[in-house]
């Protein structure tokens, strides 16, 4: 499939994209902020609007040391990138031409065929300029007409502060940009991550995105944002970075598919939009990140891997709108305050510099009014990331980490003066990012020293309560660092007790023959206990039913797979508050008068076989662990190698499964898991009565775990994710790149050839039986749906109402200042690799006579609001369907709406047929509804309620953009309107038994 089916304007676009020359330039540094955070100041802080939790209690584990490991790999990182810094793709120097010159005999003598590329591809994404400007939607108005007010007293070098972090380490946070002392406009605290608040004490370990996504529950999705958001605002964070909705999942092995939803642009969008929505409900900036096709961690970033650049993820436009855009599309119609642009390269565009996607998709189409900051180091040029649509760059270093060395900071203030960014531009920046910041009520914050007590309460860099204040650099200041706020809830609102509730509900049962669970506490069940003497035996196996038993935190960012998991590693992980083990919850569960409980909880069995063999039940746990490519674990680089249990997991369920009860007992698998794992080795061994996939379930694991196994939370999580037999069945196209392809060149390519056909679209198109199909999860009680009723709102119509006009941006004067106020006032003392905006001298800036303006690319028809034009949200029709429990327990019922589009479609004007998948999820609702009669299933609870209520009714409205495809020569959303839409109502993927059309 060709990259974008847009025309291309090379040549332009090759120079916008081009780094510019004074990208490379050596930056002059000085301060900006000599008076910030006095010592006296830090240490009367008291936190705002929080007395309940302000337990002070000092972390105890060895956290420290784990923090340090991986701020040293930050710098191994950065020493690597510097040797090569000036070894772009155009100009290729000293080492580099060494190394290639002996891959290339390497290459040769190992006989590859191979073909030389000197220089990545330039031209393949299409150009969009200018960036629009912020300000047009009416839901931001206030805001934006607050922050212009506010923009219109600053003066460049403030400005440019605003844009710029002020490098790795510099603050307390791990991003932290400049703040404007004069106007009391705060330095803005960047804080990971998506599943809790990393390098931070006293704070929750909620499920990662992965199981909140398998509980297919909006309410729980908004929960933990909100929550989220009140823990995040305690610490005095800013802007949260996450959710996490790209990568999407198309590689099942993909190493950060865990911090996202599920394999489904609706599924991931709808989590992204509720956890946004929490998020900010508390005043918090949420960040969508990664923008966008961050689908693999090798070859992510430049020098992480050894090549010199990020991987380039080729995809077509429809492809690029119907799957991984989607969630970004319904984050900004959420409001999202903030965008992270990706490391990877996209059609061979780095994500921050790449205009076609931040000018054009994001910022036009999507009509997104925030503000994009980079990934940490994924910014990889200047001028061209300005313009091409970046607003914010992270942490503020350079191409490498922590040598102040900004791409920004005085090269972006020179590149003002010197007339290569307009004025216009860096407005835009900051206006976006101080309306953001209106837009969620951080005005209303507490002042920062100078003028208050406000600002971060913890540092990500120790855990000592007292430490330096600017740790990368060479300052020796300390000050008070760590407050040791509790910010965990309390009583009822402790976040605990939500953790718990996702987790359970984020648990998936997918097999229990003959409802063998939900266990009893008391042992045998009554109809199973008649001639049983003998105490009930459970036996319990695996390392992943205990804790690491060196700490909980030992790990840098959890990246290592010991003990019990409960989160994948990298930046997306906290430090475990605590952590409830699996077979301490299970032994507090069993009533151990009547039930004898033995345990083995290692991977490898011993030799006797006792402990095995004296069983009646044995529940035996695996696991499969990944994370970001930053951190290793025995050679799994962030992606796994393959989608089978880890540490001999497979194995040991089958040694178990033969075992139990001399092959007479009955097995229960748990499996802890960061995405989809294969099991075909076991599934079918008639010992294994029952598995549950229990995810990644946070610092309540066990708790939640034996919530599910004796049926007090009915399970109702189902698969985020396609569970397949084997890994190729799904796809080709399915497999993370681990090794670069000589024939790449400088890039590794990867190209997105499946096109819309991933997860269940590429199994059900090829007609490829899963094991546990998308959506799929069992349930204590049975569900009946009946009565599918379509109506239509109005008649089909192919296209979207047109485009309405927005606001108008704020506007300010373009003139470009006296270079003179950019230079660094006299006595302002600075900090070494600190990152400042100012210049050091002037005397090679020449104002430009004049300045040129650049072409209008044409505004999508497609845009026009947050989220895209307002009339792709029109409900077009509603369906409705009800919801029977024919079974004798409560339980809560995942109801799927599913779409197939005409059949042979072909596109009135050009009379091409238009492929469809065979059917799409389009919407979900969760039910809780009522058994008729209090049932006889032991040790379920919640059935009190008896007669009537087991019915209930759903609807679902589905939008003009459900039913759309995207149309690459009209670039507009197209309804077919000839033909039929399939309507399939149901309870996964494959099992939809309400069937209508419309
Ligand atoms: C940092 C992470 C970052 C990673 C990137 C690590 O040292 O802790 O925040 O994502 O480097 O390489
Ligand atoms: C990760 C981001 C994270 C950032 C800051 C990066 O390496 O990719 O997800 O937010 O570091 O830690």
């Amino acid at each position: 499939m060709a990259p974008h089916d847009i025309e291309l304007r090379r040549g332009r676009y090759a120079k916008l994209d081009a780094p510019a020359e004074d990208d490379y330039a050596t930056p002059t540094r000085r301060s900006f902020d000599s008076n910030d955070s006095s010592l006296e100041d830090l240490e009367e802080f008291d936190p705002l609007n929080y007395d309940a939790g302000t337990l002070k209690q000092k972390r105890s584990t060895g956290d420290l040391r784990a923090r340090r490991a991986s701020f040293k790999k930050a710098e191994f990182v950065s020493e690597k990138a510097q040797q090569r810094r000036k070894c772009t793709p155009s100009r290729l120097c000293g080492g580099l031409v060494l190394l290639f010159v002996a891959a290339t005999v390497l290459l040769l003598s190992a006989g590859g065929i191979w073909a030389w590329k000197s220089a990545p591809e330039n031209g393949l994404s299409p150009p969009w300029y200018p960036t629009p400007k912020g300000g047009t939607d009416a839901a931001w108005g206030e805001s934006y007409k607050k922050a212009a007010a506010l923009v219109k007293q600053m003066t460049l070098v403030e400005k440019v502060n605003i844009t710029t972090g002020t490098g790795w380490s510099m603050q307390m946070c791990v991003g932290n940009t400049g703040p404007v002392p004069r106007l009391k406009f705060p330095a803005l605290c960047l804080q990971d991550g998506p599943l809790g608040i990393r390098f931070a004490d006293n704070i929750t370990a909620f499920p990662a995105g992965i199981t909140v996504g398998a509980t297919w529950n909006k309410e729980l999705m908004y929960q933990r944002g909100r929550a989220h958001g009140l823990e995040a605002r305690l610490k005095g964070i800013h802007v949260l970075l996450g959710p996490a909705m790209g990568p999407l999942g198309r590689l099942p092995a993909g190493g950060r598919n865990f911090e996202g939803f599920g394999t489904d642009p609706v599924l991931q969008g709808v989590a992204a939009a509720q956890t946004i929505k929490g998020i900010q409900s508390e005043g918090v900036m949420a960040t969508a990140k990664h923008y966008i096709l961050n689908e693999q961690e090798h070859f992510r970033q430049a020098w992480e891997w050894g090549t010199p650049n990020a991987i380039s993820s080729n995809i077509d436009d429809r492809t690029l709108h119907e799957i991984y855009a989607w969630p970004f599309a319904e984050s900004v119609r959420a409001g999202v305050a903030s965008i992270m642009c990706s490391y990877n390269q996209v059609n061979n565009s780095y994500a921050c510099q790449n205009s076609k996607l931040m000018n054009g998709l994001l910022k036009d189409e999507l009509g997104f009014q925030g503000f994009v900051q980079s990934d940490w180091l994924a910014q990889r040029s200047g001028v061209a990331s300005a313009l091409a649509g970046l607003d914010m760059t992270m942490p503020g270093d350079g191409l490498k980490w922590a040598n102040g060395n900004s791409l920004w900071g005085p090269q972006l203030t020179r590149a003002v003066l010197n007339g290569s960014v307009p004025m216009e531009r860096v407005d835009d920046m900051v206006t976006r990012i101080v309306a953001a910041w209106y837009q969620v009520g951080q005005d209303r914050w507490r002042l920062q020293p100078p003028f208050g007590k406000g600002g971060p309460t913890f540092s990500s860099w120790t855990d000592e309560e007292i430490g330096l204040l600017h740790p990368g650099s060479d300052d020796k200041t300390t000050g008070v660092v760590n407050k040791f706020i509790n910010v965990q809830g309390e009583g009822d609102d402790f976040h605990g007790n939500l953790v718990r509730r996702i987790a359970a509900e984020g648990t998936v049962l997918v097999k229990n023959e003959n409802n063998f669970l939900p266990l009893n506490r008391n042992g045998w069940k009554e109809h199973e206990k008649a001639g049983k003497e003998m105490n009930y035996r459970v036996g319990v196996f695996g390392e992943d039913a205990r804790l690491n038993r060196e700490g909980l935190n030992v790990c840098p960012d959890q990246s290592c797979n010991e003990g019990t998991l409960a989160s994948g590693w990298g930046s997306g992980a906290v430090d475990f508050p605590y952590l409830i083990e699996p077979v301490s919850a299970l032994r507090a569960a069993f009533n151990n008068e009547s039930v004898y409980v033995t345990d083995w909880l290692e991977n490898k069995l011993p030799k006797e076989k006792e402990i095995l063999e004296d069983q009646d039940v044995c529940i035996v746990f695996a696991n499969a662990d990944a994370g970001e490519g930053y951190l290793s674990f025995e050679k799994i680089r962030g992606d796994r190698n393959d989608l089978f249990l880890q540490k001999n997991g497979d194995k040991l369920i089958q040694e178990v499964a033969t075992g139990c009860g001399r092959g007479n007992g009955s097995v229960v698998v748990v499996i802890h898991t960061v995405g989809p794992v294969i099991l075909e080795k076991w599934i079918d061994h008639p010992s294994i009565k029952a598995v549950v996939i229990a995810n990644l379930p946070g610092q309540e694991s066990g708790n939640s775990l034996v919530d599910i196994l004796f049926g007090d939370i009915n399970p109702s999580g189902r698969l985020p994710y396609t569970i397949a037999k084997k890994e190729e069945d799904y796809g080709p196209d399915s497999k993370v790149k681990y090794l670069p392809n000589p024939l790449d060149g400088l890039v590794p390519q990867q190209n997105f050839s499946d096109g819309l056909y991933i997860d269940y679209r590429y199994l059900d198109k090829h007609d490829i039986t899963p094991r546990y199909e998308f959506g799929y999860g069992l349930s204590y009680t049975t569900f009946h749906l009946s009565s599918l009723l379509i109506t239509a709102k109005g008649p089909k119509t192919p296209f979207p109402a047109p485009r309405p006009s927005g606001l108008e941006p704020p506007s300010y004067s373009t003139e470009i200042p006296d270079p003179k106020t950019a230079l660094v006032p006299e006595g302002f003392r600075k900090l070494s690799k600190y990152i400042y905006p100012y210049l050091d001298s002037i005397d090679d800036i020449k104002k430009p006579e004049v300045q040129t303006s650049q072409l209008q690319s044409p505004l999508s028809p497609a845009g026009g609001a947050q989220g895209g034009n307002p009339d792709l949200y029109t409900t077009m029709i509603t369906v409705s369907a009800s919801v029977t429990n024919i079974g004798v327990v409560d339980g809560d019922c995942v109801v799927q709406l599913y779409i197939a589009f005409p059949k042979n479609y072909k596109d009135d004007e050009s009379g091409e047929t238009v492929d469809f998948p065979v059917r799409v999820l389009r919407g979900f609702e969760k039910l809780h509804v009522e058994a008729v009669q209090d049932g006889p299933i032991q040790g379920v609870k919640g059935s009190e309620h008896g007669g009537g209520g087991n019915k209930k009714m759903v609807t679902f409205d589905v939008t003009r953009k459900d039913l759309s495809y995207w149309d690459t020569k009209r670039q507009n959303w197209v309804m077919p309107t000839s033909g039929d839409f399939g309507i399939f109502v149901g309870l996964s993927s494959r099992n939809l038994p309400l069937e209508g059309r419309w």
